[in-house]
């Protein structure tokens, strides 16, 4: 149960009674970061073809980026008073980015099954946006970022899709 010391430390949010749904909203990008970073490791591992290397190591920059974002993300969950579910199971629960084959993957459709996944996270954080900046600006601005950072991905990413075509 919450407490009146708990409640006085909690950030006012500019709709108080939004608090539990900005964080669910927190929890799915979440949720998304990690999925991405899951996808991205496992195609860090399976590339193969002329460009493997770059790409390779350009999924780790990735990597590195998605995990980032998910640590700002779950915690501002927190620093609102709502703690996140970034295990396994959960993450598998909400099954919100598709998986990628489970086998070795020339290294232009990784870039192509990526960026369509990237873009995906992205769109759907896009139309969260509005509705979160009602209930809490500042964690509008925390999803601002991230959307940013994912729309520069996909840019890096098609830059290199164009080289294949
Ligand atoms: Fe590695």
């Amino acid at each position: 149960m919450e407490t009146v010391a708990n409640a006085v430390h909690l950030p006012p949010l500019d709709n108080p009674h939004e608090r539990e749904a900005v964080g669910i909203e927190l929890e799915v990008t979440l949720q998304e970061l990690i999925d991405l970073s899951l996808i991205g490791k496992q195609l860090h591992w399976s590339v193969v073809g002329p460009g493997a290397r770059s790409v390779h190591l350009f999924l780790d920059e990735l990597v590195g980026q998605w995990r980032e974002l998910a640590d700002v993300v779950a915690e501002r969950a927190v620093t609102l008073g709502f703690v996140p579910d970034g295990q396994a199971g959960a993450v598998s629960k909400g099954y919100r980015v598709e998986p990628v084959p489970v086998h070795s993957t020339a290294d232009h459709v990784v870039l192509w099954e990526l960026a369509r996944r990237v873009a995906g996270v992205a769109e759907r954080i896009r139309e969260r946006l509005v509705p979160i900046g009602a209930a809490d600006l500042v964690t509008q601005d925390v999803l601002v970022d991230v959307v940013r950072t994912l729309e520069k991905q996909q840019w890096l990413l098609r830059t290199q899709l164009a080289e294949k075509v």
